[in-house]
């Protein structure tokens, strides 16, 4: 006889400063587990693309305003790619994967993403997307804010020299021809402005689960945090 199986859904919420690690762990996780992977930096990306390509932000000028206005019709999503095993990203039925990575979008996006209208509407998306559970969603407030009752909440971090060579080898396999110094610019300026905000400054919940990945190889991370995961899929 088929015995049923009852498999337990959890919810799985990963912050963190950039380049902790966070995109790469969570991706494995959902690979493992067979669950859905949100990147919800990706979202305030999409919006933060949608205010340069309509010049809302010109130089250090940004009309918040007409940023605030024009949301109703800013619509982003996720498309599944069968083909590469990844999300697609659109912006209003434009897919926008690369476009979302570019410095420009890179040097406004923190300030886009600290108006709580935006944050108002891409949180809604993001506790849809979690509806039915099975979810890895990485971010700045996703255990505090968008999850709070994650089933499971980790709190990535990496020492300072780490998180820079990772934004450094990632510079290299670019075809781009920024420099070092200005990506470590933008890093920095980013964590200051999300961790300084008004509206869900990025901050680890008493409840999440600090996580150190300086010394680690993605597998060695893997391995660990597998072990929290199925400990809580267990309970
Ligand atoms: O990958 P990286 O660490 O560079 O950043 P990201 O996850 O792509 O997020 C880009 C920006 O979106 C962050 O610097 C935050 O300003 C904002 N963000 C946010 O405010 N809340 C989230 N849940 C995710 C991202």
């Amino acid at each position: 006889t088929n015995k049923l199986k009852l498999v337990k859904k959890i919810i799985i919420a990963i912050d963190g400063l950039s380049s902790t690690g966070k995109s790469t762990l969570a991706k494995q996780i959902a690979k493992q587990l067979n669950y859905i992977y949100v990147d919800s930096g990706a979202m305030y990306r999409a919006v933060a693309l949608y205010a340069l390509q309509k010049k809302l932000i010109i130089g250090e000028e940004f009309n918040k305003l007409k940023m605030i206005e024009a949301l109703p019709s800013v619509k982003v999503s996720f498309v599944y790619n069968k083909k590469l095993n990844i999300s697609d990203v659109y912006l209003n039925d434009v897919k926008v994967n690369k476009a979302i990575r570019s410095m420009e979008v890179s040097n406004v996006v923190s300030v886009v993403a600290a108006i709580p209208q935006v944050r108002q509407q891409l949180v809604k998306l993001q506790q849809q997307m979690g509806i039915k559970k099975g979810v890895v969603m990485d971010g700045r407030d996703i255990g505090s804010v968008v999850f709070p009752n994650a089933d499971l909440k980790l709190y990535m971090t990496a020492n300072a020299g780490t998180r820079a060579k990772r934004r450094y080898d990632e510079l290299l396999t670019s075809n781009s021809n920024l420099s070092l110094q200005e990506v470590l610019d933008n890093i920095n300026l980013r964590d200051h402005l999300d961790s300084t905000r008004k509206d869900s400054p990025l901050l680890k919940s008493n409840d999440a689960i600090e996580f150190d990945n300086s010394q680690l190889s993605k597998e060695q991370q893997l391995e660990q945090i597998m072990e929290l995961v199925n400990s809580c899929l267990d309970s």
